[in-house]
């Protein structure tokens, strides 16, 4: 009798011990933080930058202990063209290209490289939050990619190693472009040769002659000291730098509800704190750039802005079909 007793009480020890080491590792495994991996290419003290160190701050604010975002700046973790790869195969969750670097993913998100289009940023995000505009957002959802929002950076000035104020001064200058077929049609325009680089390599580019010259917005000139290997700036808010934070839709989808509900949450947050900085803090970065006495800063006046706009017109023909007739003109009546 006895033994069979100890039998029971041992055997039933030995269960719960038992059930104690399943349940265990499952709700550590379950308490485990999602950890979310936000990689991006400019430097921190940018727009782009700053959004997402908010983000960051936000989504572990509102699900403590749930997430953990990592936030990866200056191409640390992925640059141009390996960030949308590592997307697609799960290695990052977050990323936030440049709207110059979707070509391959759509046609429609071209619209925003063309010239002259927008007269200033204010007309890109009256657009941006067109029906026309945040349609876009859902383009590349066939190839597996959700766009969360719209993020500023600003609008385009020319660099160039020696003076550049007319179309005619561009002819057979080597420029930087962004992986963009617009941005290369349009420097073809005048008579440059634009070459395609990642943004990682453009101030080694600049440095080494590679390349005569680059167009980009005054936080990543500045960020990125292109100032100091160029010597004349041309103020020519041609164009805009903004960009599109996506995820993959796979991993979003199959998020619990509520972290996808506290995400979506932290990251509209952080993509208006983000547009702020970015109109804010653009005539600033302007400013840096001038106080640093590096590179000549020229204002671009309104005859050589109709010269420059009047010799690139033919890129917006060029793309109509592509991009569609009634998305360019939804854009265009944002500048009302
Ligand atoms: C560039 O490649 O010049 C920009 O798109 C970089 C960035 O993300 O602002």
């Amino acid at each position: 009798m006895k033994l069979n007793i100890r039998r029971k009480i041992l055997a039933a020890a030995i269960a719960t011990i038992a059930a104690a080491s399943i349940a265990l590792p499952l709700s550590a495994a379950a308490q485990s933080p999602i950890i979310i991996k936000y990689s991006h290419v400019v430097a921190d003290q940018t727009p782009k930058g700053q959004a997402a160190q908010k983000f960051k701050e936000l989504a572990e604010k509102a699900l403590p202990g749930k997430v953990v975002v990592q936030v990866f700046p200056n191409s640390q973790l992925f640059g141009d063209g390996k960030e949308m790869e590592a997307l697609a195969l799960g290695d990052v969750q977050i990323i936030a290209p440049s709207l110059s670097k979707f070509g391959k993913y759509t046609p429609k998100l071209q619209i925003f490289d063309l010239p002259f289009l927008f007269n200033d940023i204010q007309a890109v995000d009256r657009f941006q939050a067109s029906p026309s505009g945040q349609s876009l957002l859902n383009s590349m959802n066939k190839k597996g990619i959700t766009g969360l929002g719209y993020l500023h950076n600003g609008m385009k000035v020319f660099s160039t190693t020696a003076p550049m104020n007319l179309p005619a001064d561009a002819k057979g200058m080597k420029f930087r472009i962004q992986a963009s077929d617009v941005l290369e049609a349009q420097f073809k325009a005048v008579g440059a040769n634009p070459q395609k680089l990642a943004f990682a390599e453009v101030y080694q580019a600049l440095q080494s002659g590679v390349v005569d010259g680059q167009e980009n917005t005054w936080s990543n000139i500045y960020s990125k000291k292109f100032h100091e290997v160029q010597g004349f700036i041309l103020d020519s808010n041609h164009g805009v730098i903004d960009y599109m934070v996506i995820t993959n839709t796979k991993w979003w989808n199959g998020l619990p509800a509520d972290i996808r509900k506290g995400l979506s949450q932290a990251m509209k947050e952080s993509i208006a704190f983000g547009n702020q900085v970015a109109i804010k803090e653009a005539e600033a970065f302007k400013a840096k750039v001038i106080a640093d006495n590096k590179a000549k800063v020229v204002e671009m006046t309104p005859a050589s802005k109709a010269a420059w706009r009047k010799a690139m017109a033919p890129v917006v023909k060029k793309f109509e079909d592509e991009i569609g007739a009634d998305l360019i003109k939804a854009a265009q009546n944002s500048n009302q």
